[in-house]
């Protein structure tokens, strides 16, 4: 029998996931469809239940459904419980399974550029949800220095406050987007939604960037004025769509128990974003 999986978010028409997952299916000759589902947040319960009703066997979790989510699924993953957020759903025969993949699709996607996790210091911009998941996943790091910038500087503190808290050892200091230094630095993580509109301007110096830093931006709708001026400046610059693939193919090893073909994958996402821009 054909299984159903699908990505419930609000909106959700543009959602890239459908493409990505459906070609990794094809390429595996899985049975399976994936579809997006538009839930309205004041209905999740409602229609989460009718979902799973319908058979569905699994589900990514987009804005703004993330921390909602959590009311209605049985046990969470260590990820998924310290970010207080959920992507992944995974539906047993009895329980509803929560996970969170985004901060190993950061790892991965960055990984991806040919960044290797070593004793550096890293900047993150932004203290978001995004930044949330990146720092989690750097704070792993043995040895590294996390400086963390965002326009609104008591976001920033009460991150850091967080991630302390769930990794007391982390040496891990707050800086003003103004005074952002990046001599020391070789890496640099945009986590804000700067660049997602074409009139974006980068937060961030172009003279500060320099060739020994890899710039990875979270925004992957298109090529970002940081990637440009990374490149420009000889850095190793990557945007978020490998993210986006690294965190879906962690979906899909829930789901299916085995590894999906990433290339396949990032084919398809490529293929997507290519029409919409
Ligand atoms: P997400 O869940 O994707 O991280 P978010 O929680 O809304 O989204 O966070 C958006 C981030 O982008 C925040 O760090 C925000 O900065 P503030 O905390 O000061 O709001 C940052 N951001 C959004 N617009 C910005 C802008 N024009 N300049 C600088 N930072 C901006």
């Amino acid at each position: 029998m054909t299984r159903l999986y699908g990505v419930m978010g609000y909106p959700i028409e543009h959602s890239l996931s459908p493409c990505m997952h459906q070609a990794a299916y094809t390429a595996l000759g899985i049975d399976a469809v994936y579809a997006p589902f538009a839930v309205d947040p004041k209905q999740l319960g409602k229609q989460l239940k009718a979902l799973w009703d319908l058979g569905v066997c699994g589900l990514n979790v987009t804005v703004p459904l993330k921390q909602a989510v959590l009311k209605y699924v049985d046990e969470v993953d260590e990820t998924a419980q310290v970010m207080g957020a959920v992507n992944t759903l995974v539906r047993t025969k009895d329980k509803v399974l929560g996970y969170n993949t985004d901060g190993i699709g950061f790892r991965k996607g960055l990984e991806s550029l040919g960044w290797k996790a070593k004793k550096q210091e890293a900047v993150v911009l932004g203290a978001g949800g995004a930044a949330r998941a990146v720092l989690w996943e750097l704070a792993k790091v043995r040895g590294i220095r996390i400086v963390v910038a965002n326009r609104t500087e008591s976001k920033a503190k009460s991150l850091v406050r967080w991630i302390k808290v769930q990794n007391p050892q982390v040496d891990i200091t707050v800086s003003s987007l103004k005074d952002l230094d990046l001599e020391e630095s070789r890496l640099l993580v945009n986590t804000t939604t700067v660049g997602m509109k074409a009139k974006d301007k980068s937060i961030v110096s172009a003279k500060a960037l320099h060739e020994n830093l890899y710039v990875y931006d979270l925004v992957y709708n298109r090529k970002t004025e940081l990637i440009k001026q990374a490149v420009k400046a000889g850095c190793t610059a990557g945007g978020g769509e490998t993210m986006l693939v690294h965190q879906g193919a962690e979906a899909f090893r829930l789901w299916f128990k085995k590894k999906p073909s990433v290339a396949v994958m990032q084919s398809a996402l490529e293929s997507a974003l290519k029409k919409g821009r």
